[in-house]
Formats: C-alpha cells, sequence, structure tokens
C-alpha cells in the first residue's frame, strides 16, 4: 500500500491505496464517486474522462498513486458550475444522451471544448468539435444531439458576450 494525497473536488483526501489501482477505480471504490463510468479500461472510450490538473484525462490508464498533489474533478463536482449548468440543459433540449452512460465524461470533454475553444461558433466548425469529442464514444445517440448542444452553447455563451460588449460600448 501507498499513501496518497490529493485534492478531489475541492476536498483534501488522504488514502493508502495498492500501486496497481488506478484512478477511476480510485474515485468509484474508495471515494464513492461513481459518476465516473468505466467502459473499455483501455482509454479507448473517454467514459470515465475526470479533470487533472484542469484537464480532461482518462481516468482508467491512470494510476492513482501518480496523482499525488494532484487536484481531480469529477462529473460530481461540477455541480455548482454555470457552463456545466448550461450543457446540461442544452444536453437534455437536443436529446443528447440515452443510456447515459458516456454523459459524464462527455459532459466533462464538453465543458473543455466550450472554454477552451470558444470560438467555434459557425456550421463550418462543426468538423473541429466532432474532432474535440473524437475520445468520446457514445453507443446510442449518433452524436447529432451531442454536436448540437455543445454548438447550442458555444453559441448562446457568445450572444451573452456580444450583448454584453454592446452594453459597454
Ligand atoms: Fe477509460 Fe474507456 S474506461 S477510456
Ligand atoms: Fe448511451 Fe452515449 S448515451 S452511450
Amino acid at each position: 500500500m501507498k499513501n496518497l494525497n490529493l485534492t478531489v473536488n475541492g476536498h483534501s483526501v488522504s488514502a493508502a491505496v495498492e500501486p496497481r489501482t488506478h484512478l477511476a477505480d480510485f474515485l468509484r471504490e474508495h471515494q464513492g464517486l461513481t459518476g465516473t463510468h468505466l467502459g473499455c479500461e483501455h482509454g479507448v472510450c473517454g467514459a470515465c474522462t475526470i479533470e487533472l490538473d484542469g484537464v480532461p484525462a482518462r481516468s482508467c490508464i491512470q494510476f492513482a498513486v501518480r496523482c499525488e498533489g494532484a487536484q481531480v474533478r469529477t462529473i460530481e463536482g461540477f455541480d455548482d458550475d454555470a457552463v456545466m449548468q448550461h450543457l446540461r440543459s442544452a444536453f437534455s433540449a437536443e436529446h443528447a444522451l440515452q443510456c447515459g452512460f458516456c454523459t459524464p465524461g462527455m459532459l466533462i470533454t464538453a465543458r473543455d471544448i466550450v472554454t477552451r475553444l470558444p470560438h467555434l461558433v459557425n456550421a463550418a466548425d462543426e468538423a473541429r468539435i466532432r474532432r474535440e469529442l473524437a475520445g468520446n464514444l457514445c453507443r446510442c445517440t449518433g452524436y447529432q444531439g451531442i454536436v448540437r448542444a455543445i454548438q447550442r452553447v458555444l453559441r448562446e455563451r457568445a450572444e451573452v458576450l456580444r450583448a454584453a460588449c454592446v452594453i459597454i460600448s
């Protein structure tokens, strides 16, 4: 067993873990954060995507002990996040989920796209959005609804920003 100290969803966590435990198992089994799903466990499907030091990462191919001192955020840690709330509403409105298995990881990747690439507001940007989503597989939706939901959030956030700029000027 090895000692591990890290921050999970804003809380300091200390635990003794087996060196072979991967981060997803640590989050699900030690921390009870079952919103992080496990599909392939090979780094392919993206169901286990979490935020590691502010960047989306696959928790199934990350040893927990390698995360000493890290800041981890799981889907449960986004409850008060305005961008995530916006995405959740858009996913619902655009029918971007069916079974929901891919959805936690998909939402974390979607939030990364929306915050990192806010300029992808034109129809021609769809290909780039799809490329950004390539690491998250969905067996149900055919991706159309997911892409539409992300486009909707990008568009609505850009409109709010534009309106704010007009008021200031
Ligand atoms: Fe981690 Fe599939 S479960 S990428
Ligand atoms: Fe079922 Fe994506 S909604 S896998």
